[in-house]
């Protein structure tokens, strides 16, 4: 079974585990710290042995050095132990639910290129991809075989 099986991803309605992805990354988002962009994001990534672990972004003075939550969610997890993930659930107060930037694109990449890409709105509105839509072609760990 796939993992956007396992996840319930038909409509209407969602499963328990979607919903409590969803809780906890808007609970993480009230926690970031944006005060740059305005732009709070929560992150809440769900690993393949059940546990979820949050996000959220945190900017800084030197605008460079501000981390996404997607990446601050995936430090956290690893450091936790978990290195396998099935799910990611993004929110964030933007109209549009939005997919993840670029480079956490990448790091999420390196651990689980099948996973769930969940983002939602405020209002319920919400889009789903797997990893590989997102990052079709990537360079991964094996792109260093060559060396
Ligand atoms: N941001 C995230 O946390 N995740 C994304 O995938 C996109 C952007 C943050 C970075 C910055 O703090 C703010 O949103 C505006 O770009």
């Amino acid at each position: 079974m796939s993992v956007a099986e396992r996840l319930g991803t038909e409509p209407p309605g969602e499963s328990r585990t979607v919903t409590l992805l969803r809780e906890r990354a808007f609970a993480a988002m009230e926690r970031a710290y944006a005060p740059y962009s305005n732009f709070r994001v929560g992150a809440a990534l769900l690993a393949t042995d059940g546990s979820i672990t949050e996000g959220c972004n945190v900017e800084n003075a030197s605008f460079p050095a501000g981390l996404c939550a997607e990446r601050a969610a995936v430090c956290a997890a690893v450091a936790r132990g978990n290195r396998s993930f099935d799910a990611v659930v993004i929110a964030t107060e933007a109209e549009e639910p939005t997919p993840p930037c670029g480079i956490c694109r990448q790091v999420l990449e390196e651990f689980s290129p099948q996973m769930l890409v969940m983002s939602f709105t405020r209002d319920g509105r919400e889009a789903r991809w797997t990893l590989d839509e997102l990052l079709p072609k990537a360079f991964t760990p094996h792109s260093l075989d060559r060396r």
